[in-house]
C-alpha cells in the first residue's frame, strides 16, 4: 500500500479512537474532576495514579511516569509495536488495513513461512491426535500418566506422540499436497541415507510443539519413552529452520507471557517437562530453555513482559554450571536477576510433584540475589586448603562485589567473604584496593569547585522544570507562542526532553505539520511522549484563558535562570582578574551591577 493510503487508514483509525473506551477495557477507570482515574496497568499500586484525559486523548501514571495516546498504551498492555497497536484497534472498530503490495521476493517468502507454519500446524494436529485418539498412542499415554500429566495438561500444551513407524506422517501430509521437500524444510523428515526417498524424523517419542510467542507451533522437541534407552538421544528436536531457532526462542512463553506481566517476573527453566510440570501444578509465569544456552535474545525476550528474571535449573553441576554463564547476560540486558537453587530432587519437576505447590511458591519467595548466589557458587567450588585457591577466590569474587552501589552493602559482603574464605580482613582489604583502583581509574575525575560567597543562588531545578512545563503545555495549545518563546528563552535552559518538545514543535511549525497527539506519537521519543501526556493531563482544558499568569511567570522563572547563570559566571571570571588585571576585573564588576539590576527589574515587576 502506498504511504498516503497508509496515513489515510491511521487517520481514520485515530478519529474514531477514543482513549476512554480503548484503556476502560483493561483498566476499572473512575472520574474524578474532569479526568478519569484508575490503577496503573503497568506497575503494582494500591492507590489510583493512573489517569486517561478523553479530550486530550491522552493517559499517564504518576507512578511510574508510563504516558502516551491510546495506541501507546495498547502497544503497551498488549506487547506489541506501535503499528500493531494500530491495527488491533482498526480490528476492533471494524476497520480494513488496505491492502499491502509486497515484491515477488517478500510474496514468495511469506508463502514459503506461510506454508511452514501451515506444516507445523497440521504435524502438531497429528500427533495430537495420535496420542489421543488412536489405539498406538497407549504407549504415549501411559508414560505421560506415569509423570503425573493429567489429560488436561495434555489438552493445555498439545502435546502429541509420533507413532513407532518410518513414514506414517509423512503419507499423511503428502496425502494433503504438501511435498516432501517442504516437510524436510520445516525439519518433519529427512532425506534417506541410502535410497531416494524420506523418512519421518521422529518416532515412538512423545511429542512437545514448541510455538513462538504468538502461540504458532514452529518446532518440536521429542522424548523417548525409555530414559534407560541409551541407543537414542532423551530429547530429539527441530533442526534449525526459517522459524526455529533456538537461540530466539523460550518453550512456553505464548502460556505465561500473560502471567508474567502480570506477577512482574518469569521464572526460567532448563527443560521441557519442567515448565509443563510448574504450569500445570499453577505456576504459570514459567519459561524454559530449548535445551541451549541461555541467550541475550532471550532475555531481551522475556524483559518485554517483566524485568525480574529467576534462574531455577537443574541443581546438579550442569545445571549450576549453565545458571553461572546465563547470570551476567542477563544482567547485562538490565534484568534483576535471581536464582533458586532446587533442594532434595534434580529438577523443579520433581520438587514440585514431590512438595507441591505452596512448597515450591516458598522456594521462589526466598530466592538468592544474583550477588549471593555467585559467592556461594565460588566459594563452593574454591581451594581452601592453600592460601593460592583462597586468594584465587577472592579475585573471582571482588569483581561481583564491586558492582554493588551501596557502600554499606559493598563493605558487609568484603566482611563475610574474609570470613567464608577465612582470610584476614586486612588481605582481603588491599586486595579489594588494588581492585578498586583500577575500577576508578575509568571513572573521570571530580572536579573541586572553588567555594563562592557572593554567589546567587541558582533557581532550583524543578521550578524551572515545572517552568519547561508550562510553557509547552501553552505552545501546545497555541502554536503562535512559539516565537516569543524562542525569543524570551534560551533553548538550553530547558531540560533535554523538553528541548526535543520544543524542537519538534519547532519543526511542526516548519513544515507545517499539526500539533497533534498522532504526530506527537510518530515523532517524538518515548521519553518526550510519556513527558508530554503528563505536561498535558497536568494542566486546565484550555490553558489559553486560565493558565496566561502561569505562562508569564513560567517565561520570567527562565529569564531569571538564565540572568542568574551569567551573574555566577561573571561572578567567577572577576576573582580571576584579581589582583593582575584591574581593567578587566572593573568592567566585569559593571557587567555584574547590570546584570543585577536586569534580575531586580525582573523580580520587581513579578
Ligand atoms: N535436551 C535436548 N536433548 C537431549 C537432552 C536434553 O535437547 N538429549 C534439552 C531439552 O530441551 C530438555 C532440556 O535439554 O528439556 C533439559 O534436559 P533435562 O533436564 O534432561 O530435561 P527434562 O525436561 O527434565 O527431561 P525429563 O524430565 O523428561 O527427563
Ligand atoms: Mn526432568
Amino acid at each position: 500500500m502506498g504511504s498516503s493510503e497508509l496515513d489515510e487508514f491511521v487517520e481514520r483509525v485515530n478519529e474514531r479512537t477514543d482513549i476512554y473506551s480503548v484503556v476502560s477495557r483493561y483498566v476499572t477507570l473512575n472520574q474524578k474532576s474532569g479526568r478519569y482515574w484508575g490503577r496503573c496497568p503497568f506497575h503494582n499500586e494500591k492507590t489510583a495514579s493512573f489517569t486517561v484525559s478523553p479530550d486530550k486523548g491522552f493517559f499517564y501514571c504518576f507512578g511510574c511516569g508510563a504516558g502516551g495516546n491510546a495506541f501507546k498504551f495498547l502497544s503497551l498492555i498488549e506487547n506489541i509495536s506501535y503499528f500493531e497497536a494500530i491495527k488491533l484497534q482498526a480490528q476492533r472498530l471494524g476497520i480494513d488495513l488496505p491492502a499491502r503490495k509486497f515484491s515477488p521476493e517478500e510474496e514468495r517468502r511469506r508463502r514459503e513461512e506461510k506454508a511452514l507454519l501451515k506444516v507445523n500446524e497440521l504435524a502438531c494436529d497429528f500427533y495430537h491426535d495420535g496420542l489421543t485418539k488412536e489405539a498406538r498412542g497407549s504407549e504415549g499415554r501411559k508414560y505421560l500418566a506415569a509423570r503425573g500429566i493429567t489429560a488436561e495438561t495434555i489438552e493445555t500444551f498439545k502435546l502429541g506422540f509420533a507413532p513407532e513407524e518410518w513414514d506414517k506422517l509423512l503419507s499423511h501430509l503428502t496425502r494433503q499436497g504438501y511435498s516432501p521437500q517442504q516437510l524436510e524444510s520445516a525439519g518433519l523428515v529427512a532425506k534417506r541415507k541410502t535410497a531416494a526417498g524420506f523418512y519421518d524424523r521422529f518416532r515412538g517419542r512423545v511429542m512437545i510443539p514448541i510455538a513462538d510467542v504468538f502461540g504458532h507451533v514452529v518446532g518440536f522437541g521429542g522424548r523417548v519413552l525409555h530414559s534407560d534407552d541409551d541407543s537414542t538421544p532423551k530429547y530429539l528436536n527441530t533442526p534449525e529452520t526459517a522459524l526455529f531457532n533456538k537461540g530466539r526462542l523460550l518453550f512456553g512463553l505464548d502460556k505465561s507471557n500473560r502471567e508474567i506481566n502480570k506477577a512482574g517476573v518469569a521464572i526460567v527453566v532448563e527443560g521441557y517437562m519442567d515448565a509443563i510440570s510448574l504450569f500445570s501444578a499453577g505456576v504459570r509465569n514459567v519459561v524454559a530453555t530449548l535445551g541451549t544456552a541461555f541467550t541475550a535474545d532471550h532475555a531481551k525476550l522475556i524483559l518485554r513482559y517483566a524485568k525480574k528474571i529467576i534462574f531455577c535449573y537443574d541443581s546438579d553441576e550442569a545445571g549450576q554450571r549453565a545458571t553461572i554463564r546465563a547470570l551476567p547476560i542477563v544482567q547485562a540486558e538490565g534484568a534483576q536477576v535471581f536464582v533458586v537453587k532446587v533442594p532434595d530432587g534434580k529438577d523443579p519437576d520433581e520438587f514440585i510433584r514431590k512438595h507441591g505447590k505452596t512448597a515450591f511458591d516458598e522456594l521462589i519467595k526466598h530466592a538468592q540475589t544474583l550477588i549471593d548466589y555467585r559467592m556461594k557458587y565460588v566459594l563452593a567450588h574454591a581451594d581452601l586448603s592453600t592460601i593460592e585457591g583462597k586468594v584465587r577466590a577472592l579475585q573471582e569474587i571482588l569483581p561481583v562485589v564491586a558492582k554493588i552501589e551501596k557502600t554499606v552493602t559493598r563493605n558487609e559482603y568484603s566482611k563475610r567473604i574474609a570470613a567464608a574464605l577465612t582470610l584476614d580482613e586486612n588481605l582481603v582489604g588491599q586486595e579489594w584496593e588494588k581492585f578498586s583502583r583500577v575500577a576508578r581509574q575509568a571513572q573521570p575525575e571530580k572536579k573541586s569547585s572553588a567555594v563562592q560567597r557572593q554567589r546567587l543562588p541558582a533557581v532550583k531545578d524543578t521550578l524551572v522544570r515545572q517552568a519547561g512545563e508550562s510553557i509547552l503545555r501553552m505552545t501546545w495549545y497555541d502554536n503562535e507562542m512559539l516565537d516569543y518563546v524562542l525569543t524570551a528563552v534560551p533553548r538550553e535552559i530547558f531540560t533535554p526532553v523538553h528541548q526535543e518538545i520544543i524542537d519538534w514543535f519547532k519543526t511542526c511549525a516548519a513544515q507545517n505539520i499539526p500539533v497533534n497527539q498522532m504526530n506527537a506519537a510518530k515523532d517524538l521519543s518515548e521519553a518526550a511522549n510519556a513527558e508530554l501526556s503528563r505536561i498535558l493531563i497536568n494542566g486546565s482544558d484550555d490553558p489559553r484563558s486560565t493558565e496566561l499568569d502561569l505562562f508569564n511567570d513560567a517565561i520570567k522563572v527562565m529569564k531569571l535562570t538564565v540572568l542568574k547563570k551569567k551573574y555566577n559566571e561573571v561572578l567567577a571570571q572577576t576573582e580571576k582578574y584579581i589582583p593582575d588585571d584591574r581593567a578587566a576585573y572593573v568592567e566585569a564588576v559593571q557587567q555584574l551591577f547590570k546584570i543585577k539590576a536586569d534580575i531586580d527589574e525582573l523580580k520587581g515587576n513579578h
